[in-house]
């Protein structure tokens, strides 16, 4: 398929029976209608040699297709050639960037490559308290210092909240050697920010923005979803496909923005030294068909109908008593489709572990006050009403919960106090001490527990009595010398 063949996203709306291409999956369907004498890797060569009942559970098609990039006329990732360079424009134009980046191993890997490639030592980088850690491992590469900002605070939820274009204007006032503006939205419950003033903010400054926009992909393709920050004067943006875009899990996509400060060129090299070098063609092809799903008919329509439901479920929660749902609230909006809730009583965890034990049910996450429930473009009607039934008799219930006794905290909502670069800290001498005894000294390692990946201590800060009932599960800390 030449360039000139692929269609824009206006052109494909005016003809609408013109079948949405996805070019990896068809040259992998090609390649196994057409299968070559197999001398190159994976070795299990299209499933003859693996685990039999491994081979059972997936299937034999799936092993007909793990494959990795160069073989059968599939194109290469780095550079991005052939099929997989034609998905990467396809993708771009149906984000509305100008490049656009296969990621494996999720955003993680796109948060490396923009501190590796956007960031360099000497340098400061506005970034908020909630990132994810990947974002501190970027910065750990480059030697980059983070300037920590801390969103507002949901204090009823426990959650960190917007982040105010205000809060980073004083910061780019105060310092003049700000390399980079690097954000979260929305946050994992859902918060969404104001990033048109964020980045009108960082235009004003001549500073470039990214955003981890990794829980929202699916912006950019309902009206009734918040408005993706590609459209909103974003540099650089993240998506996790696999979240919440129906991509297989681990891959994610790095947008470059059409009106961009940051160095395309500059990205993939990062990327090319972080990605492995035998790419999965399944992964690839998992999100050249989750963006063209979101583009076909049948996408749009499965997106409306997730959109309905979650609409649907958040009536049917509001009709239950002592259970709370966090909506848009002055200062900030929410995703529909992310739905945070608690119930008078019990803890998030408790509900999590009675939703999932005596229902059957698993959430997306719990915290020590609530249950983070994802509505996804898989579930139906039923699955929505079913969840909502059993909340219904969970809230008539005699459930009881002992577990505010235990004083534990899972959705870190610290700010730090720093004593030593992070790449320092990182680096430095260490020891492995008691917990107990840590207070007072110098975290060297990065803890993070996932879901959500915030981070409760981050190297080179200051370890402190708020920190412990985040880590409960930690015996032993590791400590600047
Ligand atoms: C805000 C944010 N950014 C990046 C990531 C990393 O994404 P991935 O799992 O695709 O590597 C996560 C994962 O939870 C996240 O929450």
């Amino acid at each position: 398929m030449s360039r000139t063949s692929i269609k824009t996203n206006k052109e494909l709306k005016i003809n609408e029976v013109v079948k949405v291409k996805a070019p990896i999956v068809e040259a992998l369907k090609n390649s196994v209608e057409y299968p070559s004498y197999q001398f190159h890797i994976p070795g299990h060569t299209k499933g003859r040699a693996i685990f039999s009942d491994f081979k059972k559970l997936i299937g034999e098609k799936a092993l007909n297709v793990d494959t990795t990039d160069e073989f059968d006329n599939l194109g290469t990732l780095h550079p991005a050639t052939g099929p997989i360079g034609e998905a990467q424009e396809l993708a771009a134009q149906a984000f509305g960037a100008s490049k656009t980046f296969f990621l494996l191993n999720g955003s993680t890997a796109g948060n490396m490559a923009i501190g590796m490639a956007c960031t360099k030592a000497g340098q400061k980088v506005i970034i908020n308290r909630n990132c994810h850690r990947s974002a501190l491992t970027g910065l750990m590469i480059s030697g980059a210092e983070p300037i920590w900002i801390c969103p507002n605070r949901i204090e009823d939820w426990s959650i960190w909240g917007n982040l105010d274009a205000q809060v980073i204007e004083k910061h780019l006032q105060e310092n003049n050697n700000v390399g980079l503006v690097w954000i979260t939205n929305p946050t994992y419950e859902g918060v969404v920010s104001d990033i048109k003033s964020i980045s009108k903010v960082c235009k004003k400054y001549g500073v470039p923005l990214v955003v981890d926009e990794a829980h929202g992909c699916l912006w950019n393709f309902n009206k009734h979803l918040p408005e993706t920050a590609l459209k909103l004067g974003a540099d650089a943006v993240l998506h996790s496909l696999h979240k919440t875009g129906g991509s297989m899990s681990q891959s994610s996509m790095l947008h470059i923005a059409k009106e961009s400060l940051i160095n395309a060129d500059a990205v993939e090299k990062a990327l090319k030294m972080l990605h492995t070098t035998s790419p999965s063609l399944m992964l690839l092809a998992s999100l050249d068909a989750a963006r063209a799903n979101l583009q076909s008919r049948s996408g749009q329509a499965l997106l409306e109908r997730t959109i309905e439901n979650a609409k649907y479920l958040r009536k049917r929660l509001d009709k239950i008593e002592g259970l709370h749902q966090l909506k848009a609230d002055f200062g900030y909006k929410t995703d529909v489709t992310k739905i945070f809730i608690k119930m008078d009583g019990l803890s998030g965890k408790r509900l999590e572990s009675i939703l999932e034990i005596d229902f059957n049910i698993e959430v997306e996450s719990a915290s020590d006050i609530g249950v983070l429930l994802l509505c996804n473009l898989g579930n139906k009607r039923s699955d929505f009403a079913y969840l909502a039934d059993c909340l219904e008799k969970i809230s008539k219930s005699e459930y009881k919960d002992i577990y505010y006794l235990e004083k534990r905290k899972h959705m870190p909502m610290l700010e730090p106090i720093i004593r030593m670069s992070l790449r320092e800290a990182y680096y430095a001498e260490k020891e492995v001490i008691a917990k107990e005894n840590a207070i007072g000294r110098i975290s060297a390692e990065l803890v993070a527990e996932c879901p959500p990946g915030i981070s409760i201590l981050l190297p080179g800060e200051l370890i402190t009595e708020a920190h412990l009932p985040y880590l409960n599960d930690y015996k032993t800390l590791e400590v600047v010398k």
